[in-house]
């Protein structure tokens, strides 16, 4: 197959090229993508169709292989090209290869990169925005009320039978070839029907036990977003605080995603990715096309460095979604929580550090390359946490509210007994948390 492949791609076009396309691929990434792309200009020139381009000028492939294995000599031969070439990229040197690569490597690597196979682009799934349960629970509803209304037919027919056979003495010859068929088929498959509603009746009771534990409980959700955005890489890696995009977290009810504005406050000038961390199955210019996504939706032209009007709303996918009747407010977790919660949460985790109090609620986002809850966000998740977790005491307002109900604890049951926990403070109130 490959071999086939190749000498396709000799066929069809006229420079003679006869490596292993292949390994030349390998090869090239190996030492060349560090400067030099496919389809784009980097440190030096991009390199697709170079063979056959050059040819056209009248430069032949000897010259590339001169050229690279050892462009210093070439030029310092007086070579007019190779000292153009050089002139116009700012007289940046090329490495030379002529101890690195030999004569059948590079002839590997312009097969490659003279006619590089079509890569197969993932077609960007739309943004997911329906939550998981949503569905599964529309399943279930379904798969229960079909159940439902068989069984109710089949109840009804029994039932008329039944009645017909009590009442009337003689029945007309369809009602009796009913009768008789139904009881036939009765005593034929009377074991199997017994077994069949058994186990409707179990995968019923499934069905209704999955649905109602189901509910709300997205632990582990993890969508697909409209922008690849890494986590890991922006608050892991590059140690960006989460209050600077996610500021609303201390001031206000909701933590807010940051609008592309923020995002252009750094990528005006990081226009690629050059990091090291790179995921398994993905390369270095599958970040940067996602960088290039933001230019598109703010409308930024990048060429001339202005904003050209034309934008379009990025649509994050939602993760977390409390119901509408309930009442969840950040920056009351965030400033007067912050040093209880993450106290607590060091306790129950301590060989994990915690420098924000975000993880006690969200996980080490900045470990996360796509975001994942990670806790099941139900009434019983915060309920436990305000039964365990002991009030700031030394915050002014608490103290000021709940110091005497605190010093009488600790003179009747001594100072370490003494802990308020949140739902001393009320913490456990329905209207506290319900609208
Ligand atoms: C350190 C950066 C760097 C690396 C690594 C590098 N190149 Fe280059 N290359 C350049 C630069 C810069 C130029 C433009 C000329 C100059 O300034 O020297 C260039 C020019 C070229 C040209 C000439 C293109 C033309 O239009 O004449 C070819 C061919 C080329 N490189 C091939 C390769 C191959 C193949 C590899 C890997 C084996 C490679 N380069 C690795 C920086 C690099
Ligand atoms: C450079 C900006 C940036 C930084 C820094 C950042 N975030 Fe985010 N955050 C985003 C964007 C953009 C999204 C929406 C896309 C997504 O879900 O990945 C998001 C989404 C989230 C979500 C999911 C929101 C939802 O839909 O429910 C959580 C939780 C979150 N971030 C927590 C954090 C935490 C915790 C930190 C610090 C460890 C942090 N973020 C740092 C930009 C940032
Ligand atoms: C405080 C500066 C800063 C802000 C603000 C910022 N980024 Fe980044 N971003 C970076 C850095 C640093 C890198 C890594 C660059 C590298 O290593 O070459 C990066 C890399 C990326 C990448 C490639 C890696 C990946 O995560 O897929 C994308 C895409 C990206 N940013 C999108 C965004 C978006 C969208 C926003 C706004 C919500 C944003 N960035 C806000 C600094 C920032
Ligand atoms: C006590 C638990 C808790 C803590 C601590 C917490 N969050 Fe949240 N976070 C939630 C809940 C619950 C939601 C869902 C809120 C809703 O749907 O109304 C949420 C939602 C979010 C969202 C989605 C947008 C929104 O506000 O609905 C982001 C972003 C976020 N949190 C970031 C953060 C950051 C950053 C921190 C740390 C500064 C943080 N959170 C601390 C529980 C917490
Ligand atoms: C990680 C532990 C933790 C989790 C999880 C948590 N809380 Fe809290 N919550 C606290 C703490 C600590 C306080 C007390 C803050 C203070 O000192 O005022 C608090 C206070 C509150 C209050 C104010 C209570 C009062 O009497 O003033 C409300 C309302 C509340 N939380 C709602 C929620 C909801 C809704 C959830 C779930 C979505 C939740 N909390 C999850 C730790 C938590
Ligand atoms: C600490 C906050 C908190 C307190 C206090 C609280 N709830 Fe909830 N409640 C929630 C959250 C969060 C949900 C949504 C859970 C979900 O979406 O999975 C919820 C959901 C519910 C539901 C919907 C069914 C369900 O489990 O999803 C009912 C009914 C309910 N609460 C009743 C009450 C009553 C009655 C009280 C008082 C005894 C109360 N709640 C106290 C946070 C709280």
């Amino acid at each position: 197959m490959l071999a086939l492949f190749t000498s396709f791609t000799v066929f069809a076009q006229d420079v003679a090229l006869t490596g292993d396309a292949k390994k030349g691929e390998t090869l090239f990434k190996n030492n060349c993508t560090a400067c030099h792309a496919l389809d784009k200009k980097l440190i030096g020139p991009d390199l697709k169709g170079i063979v056959t381009s050059l040819e056209e000028e009248g430069v032949t492939k000897e010259w590339i292989h001169s050229w690279v294995m050892d462009n210093e000599s070439l030029r310092k031969s007086g070579d007019k090209r190779a000292n153009e070439i050089f002139k116009e990229y700012n007289e940046i040197p090329m490495n030379l290869f002529k101890d690195v690569l030999s004569d059948q490597d590079l002839e590997d690597i312009l097969t490659y990169v003279d006619n590089p196979p079509k890569e197969v682009k993932k077609v960007d799934a739309a943004p997911v925005v329906v939550k998981k349960d949503e569905y599964n629970s529309g399943y279930v509803t379904i798969g229960l009320i079909s159940i439902g209304i068989l069984l109710l037919i089949v109840l009804f027919k029994f039932r008329r039978l039944v009645k017909l056979k009590l009442t009337a003495n003689v029945l007309n010859e369809d009602d009796e070839k009913q009768v008789q068929l139904v009881s036939q088929l009765y005593a034929k498959t009377k074991q199997n029907i017994c077994g069949l509603t058994v186990l409707l009746l179990l995968f019923a009771f499934y069905g209704v036990w999955a649905w109602f534990m189901g509910i709300g409980v997205d632990k582990g959700y993890e969508p697909d977003q409209p922008i690849y955005f890494s986590h890991n890489i922006h608050a892991g890696v590059n140690k960006i605080d989460c209050q600077l995009c996610h500021s609303g977290a201390k001031y206000g009810k909701v933590s807010e995603i940051p609008s592309l504005s923020v995002c252009m406050n750094c990528h005006k000038a990081i226009v690629e990715y050059n990091g090291d961390y790179i995921e398994p199955d993905k390369t270095r210019d599958f970040y940067t096309n996602e960088i290039k996504k933001i230019y598109d939706y703010i409308g930024w032209d990048e060429a001339n460095q202005k904003y050209t009007g034309a934008q379009k709303p990025v649509k994050w996918a939602r993760i977390h979604n409390m119901p509408d009747f309930v009442f969840f407010n950040h920056s009351q977790h965030v400033v007067a929580g912050e040093k209880v919660i993450i106290e607590d949460f060091n306790k129950k985790n301590a060989n994990q550090k915690i420098d924000v109090v975000c993880k006690a609620c969200h996980g080490q986002v900045d470990t996360m390359d796509k975001v994942k809850m990670a806790n099941d966000f139900t009434m019983g998740w915060c309920v436990d946490c305000h039964r365990t977790t002991d009030v700031d005491m030394t915050n002014k307002y608490n103290a000021a509210y709940y110091g005497k109900l605190h010093e009488k604890l600790a003179k009747e049951y001594g100072q370490d007994n003494a802990k308020i926990t949140v739902d001393a403070i009320g913490g456990l109130e329905c209207g506290k948390c319900h609208y």
